[in-house]
C-alpha cells in the first residue's frame, strides 16, 4: 500500500507526474460537462465531482506545482509577477472561486431553485472552460520550458520534494481511490440518459 497520492518510477520527471495528473481530471471536466446537457442537477455527482475537484486537482495536483515545481522554476529564473507562473496561480485561484460557488449553491440547486440551478450550471461550465486550457498551457508550455530549464539534479530533487509532501498527508491509497473516483464519474449515468 502507498501513503502516496501518486505512484511512480524512479526515473520519473515532475512534468510528467503532473501530465499523468492532468489526465485524470479531465476525464473528470468531461463528466462535469456532460452533466451540463441535463435540467436538474445531480446532487450526488456535484459532491463526488467536488470532492475529486477539492482534494484531487487542488489539494494534490495544484499543491504539487504551487509549492514545489512553481518555486523551483522561479528560482532557475522563469518570472512570477507578470510571467506564466504568476498566470497559472491566478488561474489556481479562480478555479478555487467557481468550486466555491458550486458548492454554495448546489443544496438549493438540487431542490429545484432555477437561480442556483442557474449558478452552478454557469459555474461548472466556467470551472471546465478554465481548467482546460489551463492544463493546456501547462502542457504545451511551461512544462516544456520546465523540461529545458531543470537540470537531472534539480528534477530529482522536486520529485522528491512531491514525495515529501504525500507523505505529509498520510492518507495511504488517495490516489487509487481519487482515480477510482473519476472513472466513477466517467461512467456515470445521468437521469434521463
Ligand atoms: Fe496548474
Ligand atoms: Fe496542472
Amino acid at each position: 500500500m502507498s501513503s502516496k497520492c501518486s505512484e511512480h518510477d524512479v526515473n520519473s520527471n515532475p512534468t510528467q507526474v503532473l501530465k499523468d495528473e492532468h489526465r485524470v481530471i479531465e476525464r473528470v471536466l468531461d463528466a462535469v460537462e456532460r452533466s451540463l446537457g441535463h435540467e436538474a442537477v445531480d446532487k450526488v455527482f456535484f459532491e463526488k465531482a467536488l470532492d475529486f475537484i477539492r482534494n484531487f486537482a487542488d489539494g494534490c495536483h495544484h499543491a504539487k506545482e504551487e509549492g514545489q515545481l512553481f518555486p523551483v522554476l522561479e528560482e532557475s529564473g522563469v518570472p512570477r509577477e507578470g510571467g506564466p507562473i504568476g498566470c497559472m496561480l491566478n488561474e489556481h485561484e479562480q478555479g478555487r472561486s467557481l468550486v466555491r460557488l458550486m458548492a454554495d449553491n448546489l443544496e438549493a440547486a438540487a431542490g429545484g431553485n432555477r437561480a442556483a440551478v442557474g449558478t452552478v450550471h454557469q459555474a461548472a461550465a466556467d470551472y471546465v472552460e478554465l481548467l482546460r486550457q489551463h492544463i493546456q498551457k501547462e502542457d504545451t508550455v511551461l512544462f516544456v520550458v520546465a523540461d529545458q530549464r531543470l537540470g537531472a539534479e534539480q528534477k530529482k530533487l522536486v520529485m522528491a520534494a512531491f514525495d515529501r509532501a504525500e507523505e505529509a498527508g498520510g492518507d495511504v491509497g488517495k490516489h487509487a481511490r481519487y482515480v477510482a473516483l473519476a472513472d466513477e464519474l466517467a461512467q456515470w449515468t445521468f437521469g434521463n440518459d
